[in-house]
């Protein structure tokens, strides 16, 4: 998506060798045209499927999942993290480790809230190594529902998440913006 890599491009700041802070539009303020705007374009990155639910994991997924629910005429569920390890057996749950944070979190959404019926959509705003969308897999598995793919914000390609996505049998997935690279603090875009 051309507005969101020039986005990047004119107020995303890369940190160190894998980081891109992108909390002046995406995950601290938010921008909500373009937000909207994206949740769109996910919408029509998927008019092909059905879908009846977009799932996502608190905090930063929600404003793009929201935008797409919006867009697709959808409710949106987000899994919650819990400091709790006691499962509950009125929640799906599944356990998230996150490379950047170093800390693991168990995700859960309330099983009244997924039924095996549903057609879900996974959004997110990072694909990094894919942890969070293997968490969410897992607890759409469980409900026995069936995912019709994933929408990603900002993919960073040299890190691993599509692949581990892929080995998961999480085959669709469509990023607004691929980032093969980051160059001299620059951001290098995957070609289309
Ligand atoms: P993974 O889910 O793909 O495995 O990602 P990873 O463990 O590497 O990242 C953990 C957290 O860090 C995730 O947020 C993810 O969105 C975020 N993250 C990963 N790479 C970047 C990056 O380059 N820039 C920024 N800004 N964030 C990144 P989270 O723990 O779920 O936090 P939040 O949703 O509560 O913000």
């Amino acid at each position: 998506m051309k507005e969101l890599e020039e986005r990047i491009q004119a107020d995303g700041r890369v940190l160190g060798a894998d980081i891109l802070k992108v909390d002046s539009f995406l995950n601290h303020q938010i921008d909500p045209a373009l937000m909207q705007r994206m949740g769109q374009e996910f919408a029509d990155l998927f008019a092909d499927q059905t879908i009846t639910k977009v799932v996502t994991v608190e905090a930063s997924g929600i404003a793009p999942a929201v935008m797409a629910g919006l867009a697709l005429n959808v409710p949106v569920v987000f899994a919650r993290k819990s400091k709790s390890r006691i499962l509950s057996d009125e929640a799906f749950a599944a356990d998230v480790y996150s490379y950047t944070k170093q800390t693991t979190n168990q995700i859960r959404i309330d099983k009244r809230f997924l039924a095996a019926t549903d057609q879900v959509l996974l959004i997110d705003d990072f694909l990094a190594n894919g942890q969070a969308l293997l968490g969410m897999k897992d607890i759409v598995d469980q409900a026995g529902a069936t995912i019709v793919g994933a929408g990603i914000v900002i993919e960073k390609s040299f890190q691993p998440g599509r692949d581990n996505a892929n080995q998961a049998g999480l085959t669709r997935i469509e990023s607004l913006a691929k980032i093969a690279a980051f160059e001299d603090g620059q951001v290098v875009f995957d070609q289309a």
